[in-house]
């Protein structure tokens, strides 16, 4: 069959990595992709909102299967845009119809749906300018460091943690007063909660569901988590504290109450639903939904999974994931970002890539890259994703590290603690 792929990061070059491998496969392409992805497949100049350009490439292209890497077309409603168009109706799109996909768009829909389904989240109150003042009230009962959220998407930026009562009130009232745009219309006022997080995932057909390794991401941009946010540092998987206790009880109280919970609300969810879940004290609890894979926890999670993820995608597809196989290698995986120079402030792009005559052991999956003048360039603050396997993490960490000091370019920068807190 023939696979498009939307997206041109580390997460969408691992897919197309793996998908590359699967005897199904005969024609693979990559909207936009990027200079990783032009070797396993054919990269497409589409931009991955322009659903027009994309509905001609699929019809031209013969395309049996969409999978959607990004947040933002989903969120736009393309699986929707793809049941109502006559010709585009019977391909298959791996990726949440737009009322599944508030999960991720709309933070107040999803902690709503937390309550109605009675999944663990933290305390919270949504606020507009007409109850601004209820707000200032609920967040004067809570403790210290304030969580405000803007309700909408906004490129990971949307979060903002704050320590002082009187500066959160401030905050608040930007957040209302456009900081974000439309995004921050609405704001989620959370209580914070302490623990250690991680990443799980699942994939589903609506019904049955399969879950994926668990992994751990680092989002600073600093050692010792420490500076400004990033879209992902490197990650690790399996995850030493999410063991078989804590995962079942993930499972128990949080994938089987979200999966049944979208059934009865009559969303039939196709894709993947990424748990973001901080243990407090042992006990699993939803910071956030997405509607996709996590990256960079994809590059480490992709190398763990053994069995054809076509063939998963077609139980999705399908509706028959439960007769497909999910085998997960018990090996440990990790990867390790490497970025550019002033990420996640202001970055050069167009810097030459070197990288070693060979790479020991580790697979280099391109994140923010492009072909420039026959040389590989980057493209983007996170670079090139380099991920390995190990007997555990901290093993597979090191073979990531060796090559991670050969491979140059510009102001490379990349974090050298990973795993620190585990
Ligand atoms: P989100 O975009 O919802 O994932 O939030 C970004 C980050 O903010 C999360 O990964 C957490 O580290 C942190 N965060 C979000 N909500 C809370 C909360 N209620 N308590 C503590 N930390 C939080
Ligand atoms: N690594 C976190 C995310 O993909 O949102």
């Amino acid at each position: 069959m023939n696979i498009l792929i939307i997206g041109s990061g580390g997460r969408e070059h691992a897919f197309a990595w793996k998908i590359s491998q699967s005897p199904k496969i005969d024609q693979l392409y990559i909207a936009p992709g990027n200079a990783g992805t032009a070797e396993f497949g054919t990269n497409l100049e589409i931009s991955i909102t322009d659903f027009q350009s994309i509905r001609k490439a699929v019809l031209d292209k013969k395309i049996d299967m969409v999978v959607v890497g990004p947040e933002v077309p989903l969120v736009e409603g393309i699986h929707d845009f793809f049941l109502a168009d006559e010709l585009l109706k019977d391909v298959s799109v791996i990726g949440p119809i737009r009322r599944g996909a508030r999960l991720e768009g709309s933070k107040d829909f999803a902690k709503e749906f937390m309550l109605r389904h009675g999944i663990p989240t933290a305390a919270y109150l949504s606020v507009t300018k007409d109850n601004l003042e209820q707000g200032i009230r609920f967040m004067h009962t809570l403790k210290a460091p304030y969580v405000l959220k803007a309700d909408g998407l906004a490129a990971g930026k949307g979060v903002l943690i704050i320590a002082d009562l009187a500066e959160a009130e401030q905050s608040l009232r930007e957040m209302l007063g456009g900081m974000f745009g439309q995004a921050s219309e609405t704001v989620v006022i959370e209580e914070f909660l302490s623990g250690i997080e991680c990443s799980v995932f699942a994939l589903t057909d609506g019904k049955n569901y399969k879950i994926l390794p668990v992994a751990k991401d680092y989002k600073r941009i600093g050692a010792g988590d420490t500076g400004l946010n990033t879209g992902g540092m490197g990650a690790i998987s399996p995850v030493p504290f999410a063991d078989a206790l804590f995962m079942k009880k993930v499972e128990e109280r949080i994938i089987i109450p979200t999966v049944n919970g979208l059934q009865r609300e009559g969303i039939d969810y196709k894709g993947f639903i990424f748990f973001g879940i901080i243990s407090v004290h042992s006990e699993p609890i939803v910071i956030e939904y997405n509607v996709r894979m996590g990256d960079p926890e994809t590059e480490a999670v992709i190398l763990r999974i053994k069995s054809d993820l076509v063939d998963l995608f077609e139980g999705v597809a399908n509706g028959d994931l439960a007769d497909r196989e999910l085998e997960i290698d018990s090996d440990a995986a990790a990867t390790v970002m490497l970025v550019a120079g002033g990420y996640p402030g202001t970055y050069e792009k167009g810097d030459v890539i070197t990288f070693p005559e060979k790479v020991f052991g580790s697979i280099l999956f391109h994140a923010g890259t492009k072909i420039s003048g026959g040389n590989v360039v980057t493209n983007g603050g996170r670079v090139i994703a380099i991920s390995s396997k190990g007997k555990d993490f901290r093993e597979a960490l090191q073979l990531s590290y060796k090559n991670a000091s050969m491979i140059q370019f510009k102001n490379v920068y990349f974090r050298k603690d990973l795993g620190f807190d585990l």
